[in-house]
């Protein structure tokens, strides 16, 4: 450790010699200054190890690491600078960063990252400068990545495969001054449109402003992202997509059907109720005709009663 703290350009052949028997640690074949390890285009396909414990600033671009151990990162716990540009890391764990919280530069581009776990930069409340760009299989970010790393000056977005940011995700991120968007499919429906009036009234430099552009919807698309605010608003507060006029059509078919259920049960209980009256009313006349009936017999049989006790009386 006490030699490793300061060595000197004897030291490095020396310890290039002696490997690393004298206890003297520097990863094979990397390049250890004052505080700093440079371990740049060596092939690498896991961190190496043996990285001296004050390390401030690591160089690991251009290896094929695929995975950053977070106990032996966690021992760096006076690292400010890491570049790890041009691996092939695939993930960001919650814990990957945990000891490194003094990090102050993050260089990840030109990885192969799919997945940043919502937590894996919350320690990193000191970090300024943050490059993930040209992850291609990078397709989302959640809202709470950026809730801790309120001190981001510069943030390097490009050439993912983002197709969505949100307002939420950039809420915390109030010294954020740089912002680099471009090269990624934006889709600009209206989930972007909090992200795109974000972006006309936070004032950030966006030096690629004019290839940040929408690939989708096709109405929008070459539409820089900066400028697609209001157009977005437009489209989204004032105007119905094709989900809402699905909507009111299957609203308008429901009332349609309960109408027509309605008719027609109106109508079948009209029917029924006619029939009944009509029921009783037949009832009514039949007993009447019954009545009548009996009475015109009466009349008549009286009458012939009569008339058979005259006829003869006439003869
Ligand atoms: C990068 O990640 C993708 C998706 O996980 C995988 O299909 C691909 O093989 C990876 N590329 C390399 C070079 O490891
Ligand atoms: C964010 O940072 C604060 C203080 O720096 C800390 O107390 C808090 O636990 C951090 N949040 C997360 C999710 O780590
Ligand atoms: C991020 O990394 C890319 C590729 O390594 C580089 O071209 C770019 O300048 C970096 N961005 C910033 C803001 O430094
Ligand atoms: C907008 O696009 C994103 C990504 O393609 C999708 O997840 C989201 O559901 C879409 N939102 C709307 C309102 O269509
Ligand atoms: C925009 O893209 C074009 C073509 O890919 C490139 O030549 C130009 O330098 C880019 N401009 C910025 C500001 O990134």
């Amino acid at each position: 450790m006490s030699l490793a703290s300061g060595p000197g350009p004897g030291w490095l052949l020396f310890s290039f010699g002696m490997g690393l028997v004298s206890g003297s640690k520097c990863p094979h074949n990397c390049l250890c200054q004052t505080q700093e390890v440079i371990c740049t285009g060596n092939q690498f396909t896991a961190y190496p190890p043996d990285i001296p414990l004050n390390t401030r600033r690591l160089y690991l671009d251009n290896n094929r690491i695929t995975y950053l151990p977070a106990m032996n990162l966690g021992l760096l716990s006076d690292l400010v600078y890491l570049d790890c540009k041009k691996n092939l890391i695939r993930e960001v764990m919650d814990y990957t960063f945990i000891g490194v919280f003094k990090l102050i530069y993050l260089d990840l581009s030109f990885n192969n990252l799919t997945f940043i776990s919502p937590y894996s930069f919350s320690v990193l409340s000191n970090l300024v400068h943050l490059n993930i760009s040209n992850n291609p299989h990078l397709l989302y970010l959640h809202k709470y990545t950026f809730a801790n790393t309120s001190s981001l000056r510069y943030l390097d977005l490009r050439n993912t495969g983002l197709r969505l940011l949100g307002h939420d995700d950039f809420h915390h991120l109030v010294t954020l001054r740089t912002l680099y968007l471009s090269g990624n499919p934006w889709n600009c429906n209206c989930s972007f449109l909090d992200f795109t009036i974000y972006l006309i009234v936070s004032h950030l430099d966006h030096p690629d402003d004019l290839n940040a552009t929408c690939v989708e919807p096709t109405e929008l698309s070459g539409w820089p992202i900066t400028r697609v605010g209001n157009p977005l608003r437009y489209m989204c507060i004032t105007h119905l997509d094709r989900q809402d006029y699905i909507f009111l059509l299957l609203i308008g078919f429901c009332i349609f059907a309960a109408g027509t259920v309605a008719a027609w049960l109106t109508g079948v209980c009209a029917v029924l109720y006619e029939d009944a009256r009509r029921k009783s009313d037949e009832d009514e006349t039949e007993d009447e005709m019954g009545q009548r009936l009996d009475v015109s017999q009466q009349i008549l049989q009286s009458r012939n009663e009569s008339a058979h006790d005259g006829f003869p009386q006439l003869i």
